[in-house]
């Protein structure tokens, strides 16, 4: 699959070199993690999640590298995963691993751009989001895209010693493609 660009950053699959980079931000809490759960991973079980990614629709592994155009190399990773064991929608997340990235706009380009992706090659009619309530700028990120807040499940998420309550956004194919695009 070739890059997807937009006019700051690009995805692209990931290769073998940048494995070691993504699995250290990967097993960072404080990189991936500080509004989220954190489970520590071994190298092999990173690496066999990654590659046999493509064929499994659930799973739960980055599925493109966030590189800045102008400097390549990685800065992010963004996934994307079948949610619901019954209901036919995708979720998308998203982590700037590189914190010097974060606060340019980079995030919410890189998102856009997995939206339309999904949006081009799948026949998914919703595309959903969730994060903690206390995750600004994530919940920021995908209001800025036009995702709707739908509702909240409350104390759905345990981390750092509590139950959390988490937002739930979603986007409708349609509105994907009537939505104000930035000039
Ligand atoms: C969430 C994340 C990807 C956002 O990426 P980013 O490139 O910094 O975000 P953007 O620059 O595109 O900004 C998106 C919105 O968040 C806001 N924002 C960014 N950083 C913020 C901060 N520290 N505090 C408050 N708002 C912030 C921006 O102002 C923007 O909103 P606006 O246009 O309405 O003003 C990044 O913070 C991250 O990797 N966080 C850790 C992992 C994580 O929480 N992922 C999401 C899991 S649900």
């Amino acid at each position: 699959m070739s890059a997807l660009e937009g006019p700051s950053v690009r995805l692209r699959p990931l290769v073998p070199g940048d494995y070691p980079t993504l699995f250290a931000w990967y097993n960072d809490p404080e990189v991936v993690a500080p509004y989220d759960r954190f489970a520590v991973d071994t190298l092999d079980s990173f690496v066999h999640s990654v590659e046999t990614a493509p064929g499994n629709p659930a799973s739960l592994a980055p599925r493109f590298v966030v590189e800045r155009r102008d400097a390549p190399g990685p800065i992010g990773f963004v996934g994307h995963y079948l949610a619901h064991p019954v209901l036919e929608y995708v979720d998308v997340w998203y982590v700037l691993g590189d914190r010097g990235a974060r606060g340019r706009g980079y995030g919410r380009e890189a998102v856009g751009l997995l939206v339309d992706h999904l949006y081009a090659t799948t026949s998914v009619e919703r595309i959903g989001a969730t994060c903690d309530v206390e995750n600004v700028p994530s919940s920021r990120l995908v209001e800025g895209l036009g995702f709707r807040r739908e509702g909240t499940l409350r104390g759905a998420l345990f981390h750092h010693g509590r139950w959390h309550d988490v937002l739930v956004y979603g986007i409708t194919r349609s509105e994907w493609k009537g939505r104000a695009r930035p000039a």
